[in-house]
Formats: C-alpha cells, structure tokens, sequence
C-alpha cells in the first residue's frame, strides 16, 4: 500500500469536516423543521414536515395530485405537503388566496419557484409581475370580447365541422373504433393556431401530429420535471441546463413560436383572433410590447388555449360512454334542441343547460389543470380558510384533490351532473369547490371561449354519432399520470352516424 503524504492527510480532514457538517446541518433543519418552523402546528407527514424531497419524489412520478388528495382525506383540508408549503381544499381558500383583495391589502404574488423558472426568459402574462400583468391582459381582453368571438365564430365552426367531416370517413359507420383524444387535440390546436397566429397546424386535414404540438407536450411534461429539481434546492442546475441548450424542446418551440408570430404581424392588425391587440401595440410603440415579449405571450396562448380544452373533452367523452344513461340524457336534449347540424354554434349552445351540467362534472372529475397554482403570502402574513398563515408560505388549492374530497361532495368518485341541476340530493355539495379556470385577477382570460368551444365541439360530435367506449379504453382514468399537464392514453370509441327522425 503507498503511504499517506501530508497533503493527504489534510484532504481526508477536509472531507470528513465537510461530512460532519452536512450531517449537522441536516439534524438541524429537521429539528428547525419540525419542533421551530412558523408552520410546525399544521398536519401533515412527518416525511413532508421535514423535507422538499417526498413532495419532488411525487411529483417527478407524475403522481402528486392525487398523492395531495390521499394527504387532505387522511390529515383534513389544510395539510403540510412540504417544510414550507400548504395545500388546502376548502372552497374558501379559493377566494382568500387567488381573489381579490381588500383596498390596501397586498395580492398573493405568483411564486416564483414555479412561474420562473428561468431567469433569462421574459416574463409572459401568466408569469408577470402584478403592475406588468394588468397592462398585457388589458391589451389582450380585446380579443376575448363577445364581439370579438363574433368575428370568431366562423373560424371555429369551420374546423369543427372539419371534424365532423373527418370523423365521418374515419369511423367507418361505426364499425372501427377511432382514437378521440387524437381528434380532439388536432382540433383544438388547429383552432388555436389560426385563432393565435392565422394559420391552423394544418392537423385535422392530414390525420396527424405537427411536430410542433408533440414538442410543446414535451415542454410541459419538462417543466414539471424541472420544477420537482427547484424543489430540492437545484434552481441553479435548471439554470444550467436552460444557458446550455440542453433543454432542446423548449427552445424549439421558442423558435417555432417567433416564426409563426413573424408571418401573423405581416398579415396586419386587422383580424378578429386573440393576438390582435397585442399586436397593436407592437406596432405602435415597441418599447411597450417588444417582440421577446410577444413571442412569449403568443406561445403562452397556444399552451394554455389547446392542451387544456383538449383534455376536458376527452375526459367529457370517457366518462359520458362510461355512464350510458347520463350520455343517453345528453343525447335527447343536444338532438331535440336542434333540427339541423347548421343550427348548432358557438352561440345557440348556450341553452344546452344539461350539456353545461355534464362539463362541470367532467371538469370535477378530471380538472384539466389538475395541480396547485402555487401563491405566497403576502408581508405580515394573511387569513385563509379561517388559518393564520404567516409570511412567504406557500399556498394552493390543488384541483384534483378539492374536487375528489368527500367533504366538498357527496359520492366524490362517481360522474353526477345532477349536482350541478340543483338535484336535492346533492344538496350537501359545496358547488364553489369547483374552479376549473381559477378565481381573481389571474383567473383563466379565456374561460367564455373555452366554454362556448367546448360546448360546440361535444353538441356536433353528439348530434352527428351515437358513441360507444371500445373495451379498451373501458380503464382509461385508472394509472394516468399528471405532471403539469395530463398524460392521456389513446381513448378508443365507437362513432356511429346518427339516425335523426
Ligand atoms: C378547459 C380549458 C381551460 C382551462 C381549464 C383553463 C384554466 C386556466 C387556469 C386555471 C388559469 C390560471 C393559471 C394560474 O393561475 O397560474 C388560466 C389562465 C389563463 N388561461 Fe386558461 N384555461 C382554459 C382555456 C383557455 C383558453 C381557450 C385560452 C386562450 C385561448 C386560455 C388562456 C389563458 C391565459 C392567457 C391565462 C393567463 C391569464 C392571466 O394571468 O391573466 N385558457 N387558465
């Protein structure tokens, strides 16, 4: 064995210095954590009390919406899912974190961790500083109007019908089962790309994937990777790999994003689509809306306009072939409200009230945006859901574990749409549980047209198709896994073309 020299010697004091204060500091952080911290008197594991690591573990499995449900049924509706974090799941949470405040009193910040991720990107309207943000989503509420989607509602009705139309020579009358949660996700990209930029992604007329829709699921499965990785502490190894071009489907659909934007500005201001005003602004004073920064918000639009309305409708249509007699309902009140497909649009579905009650409780049962929107407490801390909670904590109301708790409804895992028709036996239920579009200032901007869209798509598919579930699909909610966004399996159902008396 060679001997040990004396600049050995002082490497291994260095090491075992360096191990016995890491094993000191850790001891302390338990301790800290669990007998000192300001959230020491909330339940929760002991596991979660002390560290960021189970909840990251959870979360990079694509489990923890629903890990967050088991945590409130088992500790109530205020749990300690992380040393610094709360997750609540009384309605009342909603409006004390995400609603408007009183005069005077300061909102709960987006928290950063989660919002901005990156430090060299530009801020888009969902990650904005309060004061930039009013500015953007008032430049942008323009496109969101009622006469807005007026001008809109072609566009729409023209690829919905598409659909129709494609569907029709693909289901072969009923006897080949075709997969939905491919047509419904070319559909609403196609509509949000011409809605965003003038231009579809062309997917409903060739039967498949742009590149660009498969890269911008990959960034959001990404993203919630990368946020389990801040959660322990690695901002800085994100960082890295954001500077070094290692996050390569990200960047692509950055430059995807500011090529499209590109083509969108040539064709002028004039057009009745989301991006209008934002455009607008650009061209009359740069400083105000550079083109970083609308490339950003245009993306932001693309993201969150398809994926999510995709996701609600393929939850829609699993769950209505699932209980045949709420979809035998549906099917008498969309086909005795309408003597002609061409009756059918995004403004005459508004009185389709059963067709309302079926989305709610899809939107219950598999809440397209299925985690917490993480918010910090504001200076000297704040009341929520009749808690003390004090400063910089971080709180959400997680929406697959609000709406699964047996104490907001009653038979949580069923599929009711009675509860949301005032159904007596539902009484119970705690209807304002339900927030799929969030509450407040940063509520969803696009809720009336995603409602309208939503609507359109699912009377024109039940109008014109009895559907059946193909044996395959039969399991389809069980195992699925959600990052930031869900990951769907193929939903394989039966269209037949309608037989109208
Ligand atoms: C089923 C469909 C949809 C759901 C469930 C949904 C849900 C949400 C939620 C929960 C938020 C708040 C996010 C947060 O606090 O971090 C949000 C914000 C937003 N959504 Fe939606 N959304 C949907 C459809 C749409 C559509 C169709 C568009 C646009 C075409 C859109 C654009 C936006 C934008 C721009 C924001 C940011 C608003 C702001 O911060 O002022 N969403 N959405």
């Amino acid at each position: 064995m060679a001997p040990l020299h004396v600049g050995d010697i002082g490497l291994v004091n260095l090491s075992l210095i360096a191990a016995v204060s890491g094993i000191f500091y850790i001891a302390y952080k338990v301790v800290y954590n669990v007998l000192f911290h300001p959230l020491r008197s909330f339940p929760g594991p002991i596991s979660h009390r002390i560290s960021n690591v189970p909840r990251a573990i959870q979360m990079m499995r694509g489990h923890l919406p629903f890990h967050v449900a088991d945590l409130h049924r088992e500790y109530g509706p205020v749990v300690r899912i992380a040393p610094d974090e709360l997750a609540f799941s009384d309605p009342q949470a909603w409006k004390d974190i995400y609603g408007h405040r009183a005069p005077g009193q300061e909102e709960f910040a987006k928290h950063k961790g989660f919002y901005r991720p990156f430090d060299a990107m530009p801020t888009s309207i969902i990650s904005d500083p309060r004061e930039e943000h009013s500015a953007v989503r008032r430049q942008l509420a323009h496109g969101f109007s009622d006469r807005s989607m007026r001008g809109q509602e072609p566009i729409i009705g023209e690829y919905v019908d598409l659909l129709v139309q494609r569907l029709h020579a693909n289901a072969e009358g009923g006897k080949k089962a075709v997969n939905m949660r491919e047509w419904l996700n070319w559909t609403t990209f196609d509509i949000i790309g011409d809605l965003g930029f003038g231009s579809s992604f062309g997917m409903l007329a060739s039967s498949d994937y742009h590149p660009w829709v498969k890269l911008i699921v990959q960034t959001v499965k990404q993203s919630g990777q990368l946020q389990a990785l801040i959660n322990v502490g690695l901002r800085p190894v994100v960082q890295f790999l954001s500077r070094n071009g290692f996050l390569k489907s990200r960047d692509e659909h950055r430059a995807l994003v500011r090529n499209k934007l590109s083509q969108r500005i040539e064709m002028g201001a004039e057009r009745p689509d989301l991006i209008e005003g934002l455009i607008a602004t650009h061209k009359k004073d740069e400083k105000a809306m550079p083109f970083p920064k609308l490339a950003i918000n245009a993306g932001t639009l693309i993201v969150a306009g398809s994926e999510t309305t995709a996701t609600l409708l393929s939850g829609a249509i699993y769950l209505l072939t699932a209980y045949p007699e709420t979809l035998s309902k549906l099917t008498h009140e969309v086909r005795s409200s309408f003597s002609d497909d061409k009756e059918i649009t995004l403004f005459s579905v508004a009185n389709l009230h059963y067709m309302l009650a079926c989305i709610n409780e899809s939107f219950r049962r598999y809440p397209p945006v299925a985690f917490g929107m993480p918010r910090q407490v504001p200076k000297g801390g704040a009341q929520v859901a009749g808690h003390f909670i004090p400063e910089d904590t971080v709180t959400a109301v997680w929406q697959y574990a609000a709406n699964h708790d047996p104490n907001n409804w009653k038979d949580p895992m069923g599929f009711h749409p009675e509860r949301f028709m005032g159904d007596p036996g539902f009484k119970t239920d705690k209807l304002d549980a339900l927030q799929p579009f969030s509450v407040g200032p940063r509520n969803c901007i696009g809720r009336n047209l995603a409602y309208a869209e939503m609507r359109l798509i699912l009377a024109k598919i039940i109008y014109n198709f009895d559907l059946t579930l193909a044996d395959e699909s039969r399991n389809w909610l069980e195992g699925q896994k959600a990052y930031i966004l869900w990951e769907k399996p193929a939903l394989d159902v039966y269209l037949t073309p309608a037989v109208h008396s």
